[in-house]
């Protein structure tokens, strides 16, 4: 059997998805292990999450580097000290320098809450809701410089029901999310192995 794959999850919020990823990787025939979650908010509840279930945790304060290029090389030195092998991003609200996504190319995936390539950036389900689509959905791609353009790997589709708010639509894409990206991150292992 092949090694499971050291997975870093980067998130700056709640870190529902960096669950969902390690809940999936409590099957020991998952692809993948997390070995560390990594925010650049200190007090961010997805690093507590973490800690909660065993995964190893990192806080790198944007505030404290001079720019972008020595964050991200703080945020290299970090995965690489913990054996990171892929990174899977999951609600990491910082834009990457060209550097760091050209150090971790091939290596890196996200997830964006709408159907790349409609709606980047962000207030997705807002704007998916303006604009009278019946659907929405979640992407799992990915990093490339361009942001939330990189190459689609998964999406999952949910309805926009009528009289829908931004927040609730959200909460039905972020069910689907949890169910996609383990899916997506498991698949793409097996098929770069
Ligand atoms: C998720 O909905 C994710 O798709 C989104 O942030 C949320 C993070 O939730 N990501 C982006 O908007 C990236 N631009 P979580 O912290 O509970 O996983």
């Amino acid at each position: 059997m092949m090694p499971r794959r050291r997975v870093a999850v980067l998130l700056s919020g709640r870190g529902t998805n960096m669950r969902a990823l390690a809940e999936a990787a409590r099957d020991p025939a998952y692809p993948a292990e997390i070995v560390l979650a990594l925010s650049n908010r200190p007090m961010a509840p997805g690093l507590e999450a973490a800690q909660a279930m065993g995964i190893a945790t990192a806080a790198v304060p944007g505030k404290q580097f001079p720019d972008r290029d020595a964050f991200d090389s703080a945020v290299t030195a970090i995965l690489e000290a913990h054996g990171v092998e892929l990174i899977a991003l999951a609600g990491f609200m910082r834009i990457l320098s060209p550097g760091f996504v050209q150090h971790w190319a091939g290596r890196m995936l996200n997830i964006h809450p709408s159907l790349l390539p409609l709606y980047p950036g962000l207030d997705t389900h807002g704007r998916a809701i303006a604009a009278g689509d019946t659907e929405a959905g979640c992407t799992v791609h990915m990093v490339t410089e361009e942001l939330d353009a990189g190459p689609v790997l998964a999406q999952a589709r949910v309805p926009i029901l009528p009289g829908d708010t931004a927040d609730e639509l959200a909460a039905r894409v972020l069910v689907a999310e949890h169910s996609l990206y383990p899916l997506a991150l498991a698949d793409f292992v097996r098929s770069s192995a």
